[in-house]
């Protein structure tokens, strides 16, 4: 993994040490990422909510508030389960633009105990802004996210 990762995940570890509730570390991964990861105009998560993705904490402008399971990028990552990386947005048949500006996208889905439990989701107005190495990048930060935030009591009745 490239130091800038590397380095964003032991911040963020450090981070969220002391606090184990989900949607406060989410709100704190999404601020170290738009302030840590250049390029980004939006960086946040959606939660799988009853068959559906709905906004949850971000960084940037306002977005869509709710994303039907399967369509855009964030839909399909949450229903394939793996991450997608889309170097340019108007390529990607059923992208949803929230952002007119924006060009290029990583999603990574959140997944725990056989769930999916939502997606973060990283925003550019760059074309070809993401490379694999973000994307390894991101599921690393997203493991440490769910490894060190209190899943049973945020998702545990659901499943
Ligand atoms: N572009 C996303 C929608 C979410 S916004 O980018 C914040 C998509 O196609 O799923």
């Amino acid at each position: 993994m490239n130091d800038l990762y590397d380095r964003m995940g032991h911040q963020f570890a450090a981070l969220i040490e002391d606090e184990q509730d989900f949607i406060a570390n989410c709100a704190n991964c999404s601020a170290l990422l738009m302030s840590e990861v250049e390029g980004l105009n939006w960086a946040g998560f959606y939660f799988a909510r009853d068959g559906e993705l709905v906004l949850g904490p971000f960084q940037g402008m306002p977005a869509c508030t709710r994303i039907a399971w399967g369509e855009g990028v964030c839909g399909t990552a949450a229903e394939i389960g793996e991450s997608i990386l889309v170097p340019d947005v108007h390529a990607f048949p059923g992208h949803i633009a929230c952002n007119a500006a924006s060009r290029s996208e990583l999603v990574v889905p959140m997944l725990w105990q056989g769930q999916v439990l939502g997606v973060l989701d990283l925003d550019s107005p760059q074309q070809d802004r993401f490379q694999a190495e973000d994307r390894e990048g991101l599921e690393a930060l997203v493991a440490i996210l769910l490894g060190g935030s209190d899943l049973w009591s945020a998702f545990g009745s659901s499943g």
